[in-house]
């Protein structure tokens, strides 16, 4: 916590609940929703102002806010140093670079981008969503951004980035992926199975394989696909985003065997649960998600989106320079467990 002490929204969630009066408050706001202390747990090392992200849509910023000022008085303390871990760029790392970065409107894509175009490459940022692409552009008016709005399972969007890209790609990050409806083998419908194959593994696929022509002529390169632990472990997701993110290992370990020697790495980040936006379908399995749940709960912790782009960044960086074909899990050691 600062030296002043002062709860802010910056604040860790384990500060805040071992504060005297931030803990009380807390309680309160969960005690409100019918929710223990221990829900909490997996986000303690998380700043409170994560909650607002973490909530999708059902705590909005005015409850941090509210909180910071019953905490302090009244009034909303400036923001000090905080005691968790703070992004820090390297200046110029992709300097020179052009990176082509999907799902770039949101969560993890959004950061990687975001930290990209700050350490000093060229950005291809594409996604779905025109709005929130356009919307992230615009928070960084002085970055090399170029936006397409586009859907990664067209060939006529996959086409359209390249041609954006222009001659020379150093680096691409398939970030951009879909959640599925926790269902269980029996119950996946061919509507599910075909999206979530079609956007987290044929997307990445379509995209690398655009991309690969000029990399192997430049003779250099590095792709990075995003896995899941859903990757690794059978009980993190349901059968569908299962299937599609051990696919995306394979895609990845291929790649990388094949084009090792012309120069081009290929890896993968495997995220355990991140603090985004990332819609669930209205209709989850309810079979599923209680098969899930108690594994789910075991999470160690919630990363942020910035901890994840702090992991793709490497790998896509020359930083990255003797690792290929890893499958990084980037999950405060879910994987372990
Ligand atoms: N959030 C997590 O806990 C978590 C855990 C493990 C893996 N992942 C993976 O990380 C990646 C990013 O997830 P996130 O949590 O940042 O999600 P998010 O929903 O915040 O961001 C994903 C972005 O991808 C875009 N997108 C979706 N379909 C697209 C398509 N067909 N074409 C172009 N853009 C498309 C969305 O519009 C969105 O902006 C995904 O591949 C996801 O499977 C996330």
């Amino acid at each position: 916590m600062s030296e002043s002490n002062a709860l802010t929204a910056q604040s860790t969630i384990g500060e805040w609940l071992a504060h005297p009066l931030g803990g009380e408050l807390v309680r309160g706001l969960l005690a409100q929703t019918g929710a223990t202390e221990d829900s909490l747990a997996p986000v303690s090392g998380l700043p409170l102002q994560q909650l607002v992200a973490l909530s999708q849509g059902k705590m909005p910023q005015s409850v941090v806010d509210d909180l910071v000022r019953a905490a302090n008085g009244g009034v909303i303390p400036e923001e000090t140093e905080s005691s968790g871990w703070v992004e820090r760029t390297t200046p110029g790392r992709f300097a020179g670079k052009t990176v082509i970065v999907t799902g770039a409107a949101s969560g993890i894509g959004r950061a990687t981008a975001s930290r990209v175009a700050r350490e000093g490459g060229r950005v291809v940022a594409v996604d779905v969503s025109a709005e929130r692409l356009a919307e992230f552009a615009a928070s960084l008016p002085d970055a090399d951004i170029v936006t397409v709005a586009g859907d990664i399972t067209a060939q006529a969007s996959i086409d359209e980035i390249v041609a954006a890209a222009g001659d020379r790609i150093d680096a691409l990050a398939n970030i951009a992926g879909i959640n599925d409806d926790f269902s269980p083998l029996h119950e996946t419908s061919d509507a599910t199975w075909e999206r979530v194959i079609a956007v987290n593994l044929t997307g990445s696929f379509k995209l690398a394989r655009a991309v690969l022509p000029s990399m192997i002529e430049a003779g250099r390169g590095s792709i990075v696909n995003t896995a899941s632990e859903a990757a690794l472990r059978g009980n993190a997701s349901g059968n569908a985003y299962t299937v599609s993110k051990h696919a995306v290992v394979g895609l990845t370990k291929s790649a990388a065997f094949m084009y090792g020697p012309a120069g081009i790495r290929v890896n993968a980040v495997a995220p355990g649960g991140v603090a985004t936006g990332i819609p669930f379908p209205p209709n989850v399995s309810a079979a599923g998600q209680a098969r899930l749940q108690p594994f789910q709960s075991g999470i160690p912790t919630l990363a942020t989106a910035e901890q994840l782009a702090a992991s793709i960044t490497f790998l896509l960086s020359d930083d990255g320079v003797n690792v290929n074909g890893a499958i990084l899990a980037s999950d405060g050691g879910w994987s372990v467990q």
